[in-house]
């Protein structure tokens, strides 16, 4: 079977001034359809710039991503971009809600047809994610989890079969943290989707099936 996501050799670098710091030295990771899997390491380590790489956000010197069997970096932009928006969630640390719109609102905003049909799905994901009764409300009359939780529902308006989180609960305390990794696993494992989060919390990160930890850019445990 293809593996949902297969990763080989990647590597990347960054230049600061005249130096340059190899971030990823050499990635090999396969994640299986329906798979849930934690990336842990400590800060630096590497985590979000690995995380997008095999999201189709930042492009490897070397080595390859394949999604589904496709090889993302062989896209083109545009192609690149309309697989992300059709097949992939993302859920970032930052929830990134537009503070104008309401929680429906936001939700709504990836679906490729807008209307009635995005807002009748838009309504059944926020009363998943347990917001039923906060459709209406602005980013900013909601708590920190609550917003998250808009987050969620919006990467799944699209029905993606990957999701991606970037330390989702980084902003909020470990209860809030904690609810919001139960949630999104629970999504994961009913919706048949898999899910790569990335945390440097040790303990949420044992609650996937799989923990790889990253040292230096390199894969230390998988
Ligand atoms: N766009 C960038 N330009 C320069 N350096 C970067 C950039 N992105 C990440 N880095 C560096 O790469 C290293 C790893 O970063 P990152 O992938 O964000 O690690 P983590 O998510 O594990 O904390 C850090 O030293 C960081 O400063
Ligand atoms: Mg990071």
């Amino acid at each position: 079977m293809t593996p949902r996501l297969a990763a080989r050799g990647l590597k990347r670098s960054f230049r600061i001034g005249g130096s340059g710091i190899e971030v990823l030295r050499g990635i090999d990771l396969e994640v299986q359809a329906g798979e849930t899997v934690f990336l842990a390491g400590a800060s630096g380590a590497g985590k979000t710039t690995l995380l997008y790489t095999l999201a189709g956000l930042e492009t490897p010197e070397a080595g390859t991503v394949e999604f589904e069997g496709l090889s993302l970096y062989g896209l083109s932009g545009n192609a690149l971009a309309r697989l992300r928006n059709e097949r992939m969630g993302f859920v970032f640390q930052s929830y990134f809600l537009l503070p104008e719109l309401t929680a429906r609102e936001n939700v709504c905003l990836p679906a490729m047809i807008q209307g009635a049909d995005a807002r009748t799905r838009a309504s059944e994901l926020l009363a998943r994610v347990g917001l039923g009764g906060r459709m209406d409300h602005l980013p900013a009359e909601l708590s920190g989890g609550e917003q998250q939780r808009v987050a969620i529902a919006r990467s799944l308006i699209n029905d993606p079969s990957i999701l991606f989180a970037d330390e989702p609960t980084g902003n909020l305390d470990s209860k809030n943290g904690e609810a919001i990794i139960s949630l999104l696993l629970d999504l994961a494992k009913s919706g048949g989707r898999t899910l790569v989060v990335v945390t440097h919390d040790e303990n949420l990160a044992r609650r996937g099936d799989r923990l790889v930890r990253i040292v230096d850019g390199r894969i230390a445990e998988s």
